[in-house]
């Protein structure tokens, strides 16, 4: 077999310290299974490296990673030093959109041992796969100032829905909750206060689930969708929605199923015309970076999620992944766990007694 190529980039602040834990049980994975990886670590796209070059990546970036088949992402961002729109959109929002990873797929899942904030929750009561648009939508730049310094000064920023982004990644979530037991999907709309944007996604979600007879489908207003997500999130499976409300949606419901410092997510190139991305949903943390007290887990759930991708369905590699995720659930029950999971472990800590569970 072909070894698979990654391409490395831990980024800022905690992405630094939980990098090499999502590595560590990676690699272990990777022999255990008998699945050949070459990695190769990046020393940009982070904002030391703005501050020293003035841009966040060299000007090749993309030709330097075109050619791997995956990118493993620690998180960017340093705002007391160089403003998150600057290093965002030099850095993750340019491999989402220039390698087209139109897929966010973001598992929610209240995992055994770990205390949830809502009232008479067991596990099984949370369950869901947030797929959230990532090309387009609210995230453009398309848009300006005008009349700077002035009375009049005004600011637009336009949202962007194509057919194809629209119809792309509404059908790759029918084709999801299709293959998941519940088959239920729930589209996040907001077409009573966005009046042009909204009432398109609605019919396009209508159009596509035509071809899913055997899907449920509803659609929620995402404010009072918020809300269902605190009072009732088993009701959700597969959740689709636009860049913005995704986004919202996908540090609520980890926030629901007791800490956002599991929650794993994969950006993909479902094509595999270029590299996917893989990387947890939190951020660099800095407000406790410093300190080894990030919990890896997201990093390294995100890592059991590449080599199911890589795989493409391939048994070693599934198994790779459910070898990960057990790994996961038995620290998480038997300990050590980090301060945001009330323990007192240190972020190796836990990359190490995941690596020894999976042995
Ligand atoms: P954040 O996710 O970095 O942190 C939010 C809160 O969650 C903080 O209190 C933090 O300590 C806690 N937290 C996050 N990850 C944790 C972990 N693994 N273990 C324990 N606690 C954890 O969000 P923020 O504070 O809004 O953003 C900080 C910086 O990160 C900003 O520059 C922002 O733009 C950037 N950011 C980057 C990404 C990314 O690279 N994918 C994602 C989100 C935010
Ligand atoms: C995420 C992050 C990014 C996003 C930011 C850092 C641009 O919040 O991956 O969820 O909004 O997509
Ligand atoms: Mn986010």
């Amino acid at each position: 077999m072909k070894a698979h190529r990654i391409a490395v980039i831990a980024g800022d602040g905690i992405g630094k310290e939980v990098m090499p834990e999502g590595v560590r049980v990676l690699e272990a994975a990777a022999r255990k299974f008998d699945i050949p990886l070459e990695l190769r670590t990046f020393d940009w796209a982070h904002c030391d490296y703005y501050l020293k070059h003035g841009k966040m990546m060299p000007d090749d970036w993309f030709e330097q990673l075109r050619g791997f088949d995956a990118i493993f992402f620690g998180a960017v961002g340093m705002p007391s030093k160089v403003p998150d729109h600057v290093s965002l959109w030099g850095s993750l929002l340019k491999f989402r959109r220039d390698f087209d990873q139109y897929v966010n797929l973001r598992p929610v899942r209240l995992m055994p041992g770990v205390p949830c904030p809502l009232a008479n929750r067991k596990v099984g009561d949370i369950d869901m796969m947030i797929i959230r648009e990532n090309t387009e939508g609210e995230y453009s730049s398309v848009g300006g100032r005008m009349f700077e310094g002035t009375e009049r000064e005004t600011v637009m920023q336009e949202s962007v829905f194509t057919r194809k982004g629209v119809d792309r990644i509404l059908k790759y979530a029918f084709e999801l909750a299709n293959r998941r037991p519940k088959k239920h999907l729930t589209s996040a709309t907001k077409s009573n206060g966005m009046s042009i944007s909204m009432p398109y996604w609605d019919e396009r979600v209508e159009a596509m689930a035509k071809h899913y007879p055997q899907v449920r489908w509803d659609k929620y207003h995402i404010d009072i969708l918020t809300a269902r997500f605190v009072l009732s999130p088993d009701r959700f499976d597969v959740v689709v929605a636009s860049n913005l409300f995704g986004d919202i949606l996908s540090d609520l419901g980890p926030a629901c199923a007791g800490t956002i410092g599991i929650a794993p997510s994969a950006n993909m190139n479902p094509e595999r015309t270029f590299p996917s991305l893989f990387e947890p949903v939190h951020g660099s943390a800095p407000d406790i970076y410093g300190q080894n007290i990030a919990n890896p887990i997201a990093m390294i759930w995100s890592a059991a999620m590449m080599l199911d991708f890589l795989g493409n369905g391939d048994v070693r590699h599934v198994a790779a992944h459910d070898a990960i995720v057990a790994a996961i659930e038995k620290v998480l029950v038997e300990g050590p766990v980090t301060p945001d999971l009330g323990g007192k472990a240190r972020t190796p800590d836990v990359g190490k007694a995941i690596e020894a569970a999976l042995a």
